[in-house]
C-alpha cells in the first residue's frame, strides 16, 4: 500500500519533470530506499581536496582522519540499480531553473555535498558562490544554474517580542524566500530537540494557546502540518518539484537529546557514540519517530511531495560522521553531520534518481 503511493508520487512526478532526453531510461522498479551498502572500490564519487569550497565542519580528511573505507561504500537497493550520478546531465537538466535546499545544517550537508558533485563534474565551469543572510547562492553561469541553500531550521517562524522570542507553529513567513523555485528539497527536525542555551525560543504559540514548553514531537507534528498546508497551498506542480529530506539519524551518547520522554522514544540506550567507527552497522534502529510523523504528513498531502527516505539507509552509517575530525575537533565531537565526501553523496544519487528516472 505505502510502496504503491510511493511509486505514484514518483509517477506523478516525473510526469511532470524535468524533460528526459536521449535514450529510453530504465524505470525504478523497486524501493530505492531498501537495500544493503557494498563496498566499492571506484568511490567516492569526488576527492574532497578537487572541491575548493568544502566548508570545514565536513572536511574530515583534512582535519586528520586517516581511514578512508567510509567513502567507499555504495548504497545499493534491493530490487534494482540505481543510476550512477552523473553531474553534467543534472546541470543540463537545470539550465534556466533554481533548485533550493531549506533547513538546518543537515540541509546544508547535502547542499554542500550537491555542489562538490557538479563541480567536480565539470572541474572549468566558472562557478559563483555568494552568501547573503542565510541565503547561500551557488550558480554555474554557463547553465544558467543556481542551486541555494536557505538555513531555516524549523521552517516554521521564530518572532522577537517585549517578553521573548516566540516560535510560531503555524506561521511559515519564510515561505516567501522560497516561492518560484523550481526544485524544493526541505528539512527539519534536530533543533526541535534542543533545550537550555541551544533552544533559540522561550515560548510556543499555536493558535490561541502560548506555552512555555510542550512535547517536541507534538510540537514537530504541528510545524509540519503548517508546512504541507502552505505547500498544498501555494505550489503549483507543474512548475515546482518538492522533496523533504528524511530525519537524519545521530549516533551520539544521548546528551544532546531533549526530554526523557525523547529519550524512550529514540530508545537511546541502543545507540552507540560515532568515535572511532570506521564500518557500517548491521542492523537499523527501529523507526525513527519524526520519520513516522513525516512518513503521515506526507501521504495525507494533496501536492506531491518526494520524501527522500534517507533514515534508515543513514542509521547504518555510524561510520560517516565526523566525530573527532569536524571543525571541532575533541572539544565538540560531531556525530550528527556527516563527512564529504561521504553518506549525503549518496542522498544527492537518490534525489538525482528521482529526478531524471522515468
Ligand atoms: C536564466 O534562468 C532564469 C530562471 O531561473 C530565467 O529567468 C532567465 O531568463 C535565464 N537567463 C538566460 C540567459 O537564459
Ligand atoms: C531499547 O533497546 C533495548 C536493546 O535492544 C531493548 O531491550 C529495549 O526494549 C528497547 N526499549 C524501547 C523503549 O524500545
Amino acid at each position: 500500500m505505502e510502496k504503491f503511493f510511493i511509486a505514484a508520487n514518483i509517477l506523478l512526478l516525473l510526469s511532470l519533470s524535468f524533460h528526459v532526453h536521449g535514450e529510453v531510461e530504465a524505470k525504478l522498479q523497486c524501493d530505492i530506499f531498501k537495500g544493503s551498502w557494498v563496498f566499492d572500490n571506484s568511490y567516492p564519487l569526488y576527492d574532497s581536496t578537487k572541491c575548493p569550497f568544502i566548508e570545514k565542519e565536513f572536511d574530515c580528511q583534512k582535519n586528520g582522519r586517516t581511514d578512508k573505507d567510509y567513502m567507499k561504500f555504495r548504497w545499493q537497493p534491493s530490487g534494482c540499480k540505481l543510476p550512477r550520478f552523473n553531474g553534467v546531465d543534472f546541470l543540463k537538466k537545470l539550465k534556466g531553473k533554481r533548485l533550493m535546499f531549506v533547513g538546518d545544517s543537515l540541509s546544508l550537508n547535502q547542499w554542500q555535498s550537491l555542489t562538490c558533485m557538479l563541480h567536480v563534474a565539470v572541474p572549468e565551469a566558472k562557478y559563483t558562490l555568494e552568501r547573503i543572510g542565510g541565503l547561500s547562492k551557488f550558480e554555474f553561469p554557463g547553465y544558467n544554474a543556481s542551486i541555494m541553500f536557505f538555513r531555516n531550521a524549523f521552517l516554521v517562524d521564530i518572532t522577537s517580542e517585549p517578553n521573548g522570542r516566540v516560535l510560531r507553529l503555524d506561521s511559515i513567513s519564510s515561505s516567501k524566500i522560497w516561492g518560484g523555485m523550481d526544485v524544493l528539497i526541505f528539512d527539519s527536525w534536530h533543533w526541535w530537540l534542543h533545550t537550555g542555551r541551544k533552544q533559540p525560543w522561550d515560548w510556543i504559540v499555536h493558535g490561541n494557546s502560548r506555552v512555555k514548553d510542550m512535547d517536541r514531537l507534538s510540537a514537530y507534528e504541528k510545524a509540519m502540518q503548517t508546512w504541507a498546508q502552505w505547500i498544498d497551498l501555494h505550489v503549483d506542480p507543474t512548475k515546482t518539484k518538492v522533496f523533504f529530506q528524511g530525519v537524519s539519524p545521530d549516533h551520539a551518547s544521548g546528551q544532546e537529546i531533549g526530554s526523557s520522554r525523547m529519550k524512550n522514544s529514540l530508545n537511546v540506550s541502543n545507540a552507540k557514540t560515532c568515535i572511532g567507527q570506521t564500518q557500517p552497522l548491521r542492523n537499523p534502529r527501529s523507526p525513527h519517530p519524526a520519520e513516522v510523523i513525516l512518513e503521515k504528513i506526507i501521504r495525507a498531502m494533496l501536492k506531491p511531495v518526494y520524501l527522500l527516505k534517507i533514515t534508515e539507509l543513514s542509521d547504518l552509517r555510524i561510520d560517516g560522521h565526523p566525530s573527532v575530525y569536524g571543525s571541532g575537533g575533541h572539544n565538540s565531537i560531531d556525530c550528527s553531520h556527516w563527512c564529504l565526501a561521504g553518506v549525503p553523496d549518496t542522498w544527492n544519487e537518490l534525489l538525482y534518481a528521482a529526478l531524471v528516472e522515468n
